[in-house]
Parts: structure tokens; C-alpha cells; sequence
């Protein structure tokens, strides 16, 4: 009986196990899914000014968790302050008339959202409360990213 029972774990086992394979091969086997984020068309320059801002979002955000987890308020403070509203620069305007009101003001809107988790980490020094702007916030950046890709002309890398 016991072996019975134990050839049956191992057989099902094993048809687990070629199910997962086959899942997996067949996944292998199709085309990836269609990207259907709506296209911002730059020109190199101005797609590596927005990448170079997002790579220092991510950096910052590495750093907050850091300071969150020490806990250090007043690192979270100044790290949030370094991702708001002074993070943004004189835009071009070329680059501006290229950004849908919608983009602008969700990027606007995550950068005011890190001034007011700097003004809460330095005055409440609450760690769970800061957690959860920082969460709300990196909400925005799941969704801005969900609906837009950049695209970058072929012509315009060779000027
Ligand atoms: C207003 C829209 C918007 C917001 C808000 C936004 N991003 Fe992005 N991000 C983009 C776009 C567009 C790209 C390019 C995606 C593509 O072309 O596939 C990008 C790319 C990136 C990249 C890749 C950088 C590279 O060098 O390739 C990182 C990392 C990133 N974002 C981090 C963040 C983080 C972290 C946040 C929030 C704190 C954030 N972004 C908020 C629009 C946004």
C-alpha cells in the first residue's frame, strides 16, 4: 500500500513536472506580446535626458528604502527632497511640445509627492507612514509606465 501510494505521488509528480515543462516551451514558442503603451517619439538626446532622470528615480528610491529600513529620517527626508520638485529642469521646449499634457503632469505630480514625503519624514518621523507615500507614489510611477514607451527615430542617431 505504501509503495502504492508512493508510485502514485511520483507519478503525479512527474506529470506535474512535464506540465511545467510544456507550459514553459510553449511560452518559449510565442511571440512576445504586443506593446500597446502609447508612443512618445524623441530624438536620442531628449530620450536619454528622460531615461537619465528616471535611472536617478530608481537610485533614489534604492536609497530610501535604505534609510527607511536604518531608520534614518532625516536621510529620507533629504533623499525625497533630492526627487522633488527641484529635480526638474528647464525643459526644452522642442522636448515639451512633445509631451502629452497627461505625461507632464503625472511626472509633475510624483516630484510634488516626494516634497511632501520629505516634509512628513523630517516632522512626523513615522517610518510606516513614509512607506506608504512611497508606495502611493511608486503607484504613478507603475502606471506612467504602463501606458507610455519611448520610441526613438532610426535617422536621429546619426546627428
Ligand atoms: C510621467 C511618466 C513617468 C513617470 C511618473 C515615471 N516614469 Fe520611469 N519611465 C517613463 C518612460 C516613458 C520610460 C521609458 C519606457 C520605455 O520606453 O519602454 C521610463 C523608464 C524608466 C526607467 C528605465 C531607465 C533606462 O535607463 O532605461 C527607470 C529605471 C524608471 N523609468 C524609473 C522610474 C521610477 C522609479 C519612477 C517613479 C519614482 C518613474 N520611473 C516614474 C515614464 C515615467
Amino acid at each position: 500500500m505504501k509503495s502504492f501510494s508512493l508510485w502514485i505521488t511520483g507519478a503525479w509528480l512527474c506529470l506535474a513536472f512535464n506540465h511545467a515543462l510544456a507550459a514553459e516551451t510553449h511560452a518559449l514558442h510565442h511571440a512576445p506580446a504586443p506593446d500597446h503603451r502609447s508612443v512618445l517619439t524623441l530624438d536620442a538626446g531628449e530620450r536619454a535626458m528622460i531615461l537619465e532622470e528616471m535611472r536617478m528615480f530608481l537610485d533614489g528610491v534604492q536609497k530610501m528604502t535604505g534609510a527607511l529600513a536604518r531608520p534614518d529620517m532625516a536621510a529620507v527626508a533629504q533623499i525625497a527632497r533630492g526627487m522633488g520638485q527641484k529635480m526638474v529642469h528647464e525643459v526644452p521646449p522642442a522636448l515639451r511640445a512633445k509631451l502629452p499634457q497627461e505625461f507632464r503632469q503625472l511626472g509633475l505630480s510624483v516630484h510634488r509627492e516626494f516634497d511632501q514625503i520629505a516634509l512628513d519624514a523630517g516632522s512626523l518621523q513615522d517610518v510606516s507612514h513614509s512607506l506608504n507615500q512611497l508606495s502611493a507614489t511608486l503607484q504613478k510611477c507603475v502606471s506612467c509606465h504602463a501606458t507610455y514607451q519611448i520610441q526613438t527615430p532610426i535617422h536621429a542617431d546619426s546627428h
